[in-house]
């Protein structure tokens, strides 16, 4: 049984109501300390297991930068994953320096590969066709490619991102390939990322995982005299969403991979950098989403309607996904089971189903948990629904760190 890190703020009635007094509902919400801790303790497991690491937060967990500021604040060499321009241009405006920075595309337009260039982070590969087009463009310093290893993990089939029905990487069978096209273009320095699949508490998984990275990356030494600077494991650290998920030991988990890292390349001072690119490690746990109850029905099955549905927090609707509930203040006995629902039109709108929850009444204010990572990322206008506040919460103090988008906003762009 693990207990929420924030469970205890959600019964302080008086914050929450003057959270949402001031800024409304829904509301994401982050708490900074979480967002610090998180930070530190990879940070420090790192530093402790690897003579050389580097941390790229995921950029398209949250992009909020007020966010990634604390990050970075935490963690001052702290580079970004970046999968868009847009995520590019979060990362700078958090003074996140773009040489710390890897883009990771997939399918990228020759605007993108073109902009990422310029701004000079580094380019990881999906496939060797975006070498050819990266090359139109000029010869960068240094790349990685994103190996495919056959095989991958992720808490839904929909996240996990390789194996045989992902859209990523490269398959292992092409790999020395890529490189070689690589080193023959003249390229000189090399990475290699492989990024698998997301939301694991596996601790095997990651083993079996950097096991078949290092069985590729000696490979691909062997036959092309390449010296790695970099291996990059991705982001997929899992969180626990559920009461009875096990979080992951850090300490265990990085000292296997430490263990297999120094195995496979004894000498510490040349070995491969460790690279990881956290997104929901870093910030799932928090944030969460202020919500209030709008109506109950008792139909086939009991409905209880919250201002907050697929619009907001596309992860249930999505894959499936379990967020856990709190009621705010006292959250009492189990009274009887309810689908969550928001106002949306599709029958899909849905953050929870069939969920023991106590008595509720209208106007109860609900926290939706875990919801800092691919929630307001993934938030969305269908219904033409404006688009969440989002506040930092510091100690008992809280401010807007972006304002709830208004219908204005929607149509701004149609010049009517
Ligand atoms: N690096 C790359 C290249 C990625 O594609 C991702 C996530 C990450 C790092 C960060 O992974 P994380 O640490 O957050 O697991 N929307 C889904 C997650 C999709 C992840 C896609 N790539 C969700 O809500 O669970």
């Amino acid at each position: 049984m693990n207990t929420h890190p924030l469970r205890e703020l959600f019964k302080d009635i008086d914050i929450m109501s003057s959270i949402a007094q001031s800024y409304g509902t829904p509301s994401y919400v982050y708490k900074k300390d979480r967002i610090e801790h998180n930070v530190n303790r990879l940070k420090n497991t790192l530093s402790t297991y690897f003579h050389k690491s580097h941390i790229c937060y995921a950029v398209k967990a949250n992009s909020n930068p007020h966010l990634l500021k604390i990050m970075k604040s935490v963690h001052p060499e702290l580079g970004g994953d970046c999968s868009s321009p847009g995520e590019i241009y979060a990362a700078e405006l958090a003074d996140i320096h773009p040489k710390d920075c890897i883009y990771t595309g997939n399918y990228e337009s020759k605007r993108d590969i073109a902009t990422a260039l310029k701004k000079g982070v580094y380019l990881n590969l999906d496939d060797e066709t975006s070498l050819d087009r990266l090359l139109k463009f000029g010869m960068p310093s240094r790349i990685s490619f994103r190996l495919n290893p056959g095989f991958g993990k992720g808490s839904f089939s929909q996240i996990t991102t390789a194996g045989e029905n992902a859209k990523f990487g490269i398959p292992a069978e092409k790999i020395i390939n890529a490189y070689q096209k690589a080193q023959d273009a003249g390229i000189k320095k090399f990475g290699l990322q492989c990024m698998a699949g997301s939301g694991n508490l596996d601790e095997d998984y990651w083993v079996e995982l950097l096991t078949a990275i290092f069985y590729h990356t000696k490979a691909i030494e062997a036959k092309l005299g390449i010296d790695f600077e970099f291996i990059s494991i991705g982001g997929g650290l899992g969180i626990p969403y559920k009461d009875e998920d096990t979080p992951l030991d850090y300490d265990r988990l990085f000292s296997k991979l430490s263990d297999l890292m120094y195995h496979n390349y004894p000498d510490k001072a040349s070995a491969p950098a460790l690279w990881v690119e956290p997104g929901k490690s870093f910030i799932g746990d928090a944030g969460f989403i202020l919500t209030k109850v709008t109506g109950l029905k008792n139909s086939y099955k009991n409905f209880v309607g919250i201002d907050a549905g697929m619009e907001t927090l596309m992860r249930p609707a999505l894959y499936g996904a379990y967020h856990r509930l709190y009621k705010v203040g006292t959250h009492g006995e189990n009274d009887g089971s309810y689908d969550f629902t928001g106002p949306i039109c599709e029958n899909t709108d849905r953050i929870a189903i069939a969920r023991e929850f106590p008595k509720i009444k209208e106007d109860d204010l609900i926290a939706i948990v875990d919801a800092g990572a691919y929630g307001y990322a993934m938030s969305h206008n269908f219904n033409t629904r404006p688009r969440a506040a989002e506040v930092l919460l510091d100690g008992n103090a809280h401010r807007l760190i972006r304002k709830r988008e208004t219908i204005e906003n929607i149509f701004s762009g149609c010049n009517v």
